[in-house]
């Protein structure tokens, strides 16, 4: 079972991954947690150069490249080995995101994206995917709290700069996915305490 997290910088995503995690192997569940970009050694340093705060001047091709290159790494290295022996794997992020922040909001093609996905990463596609949805003023909240209290890396913060039309359209492209694809995707109201956001995580995912 393949399960993705997504969502707009702040949504809780990485919090909610963890209780998910922690819930399943209580159960007894074989399952693996996982990132992108990141979740490999290569995907690590793909991920500095993505999100670091000095690279103003990427422009959108490079930084889709960049996404892309990580995902086919990641899917060869850890997903596609955890799913063939038997995991649960939890990633938080993947090609959704791509399709929103450098499709929608950035303007690339979506389905140049969509092209070069099946054509280089493959079929693999997300059992079921939680749409953590909050509006963006308080997601960027939330993320430059996290980012000045050092609960999140300060060196990491290219996206967070972004103006908050960017993250509206961010949170709106998600929607239109969530949309298009009903029985994959679940959106739960992010705009809440944790504790509550967690159960309705569970109940849909039928936990
Ligand atoms: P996060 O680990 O805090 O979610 O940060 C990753 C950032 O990278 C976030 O701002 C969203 C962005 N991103 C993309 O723009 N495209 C992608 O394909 C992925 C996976 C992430």
């Amino acid at each position: 079972m393949f399960i993705t997290l997504e969502g707009i910088e702040g949504s809780g995503k990485t919090t909610q991954i963890l209780h998910l995690s922690n819930y399943l192997k209580n159960k007894g569940h074989d399952c693996i947690t996982t990132r992108e970009p990141g979740g490999t050694c290569i995907g690590e340093k793909i991920r500095a150069v993505l999100l670091d705060s000095n690279n103003k001047d990427m422009v959108p091709a490079t930084e889709l490249l960049l996404y892309i290159a990580d995902r086919i790494q990641h899917v060869a290295e850890i997903i596609r080995p955890a799913l063939s022996s038997g995991k649960t794997v939890l990633c938080d992020r993947y090609v959704d995101a791509t399709l929103v922040y450098q499709g929608i909001a950035r303007g690339i093609d979506v389905e140049l994206i969509t092209m070069l996905h099946e054509r280089i990463v493959g079929n693999l596609r997300p059992d079921m995917t939680i749409l953590l949805d909050l509006p963006a003023d308080t997601g960027l909240k939330r993320a430059w709290k996290q980012i000045h209290t050092g609960a999140r890396a300060n060196s990491e913060t290219r996206f967070e700069e972004e103006k908050i039309a960017f993250h509206e359209k961010v949170r709106a492209g998600y929607l239109e996915l969530a949309r298009k694809e009903p029985e994959r995707f679940r959106i739960i109201d992010a705009d809440r305490n944790e504790n509550i956001v967690r159960e309705d995580v569970l109940k849909a995912l039928s936990l």
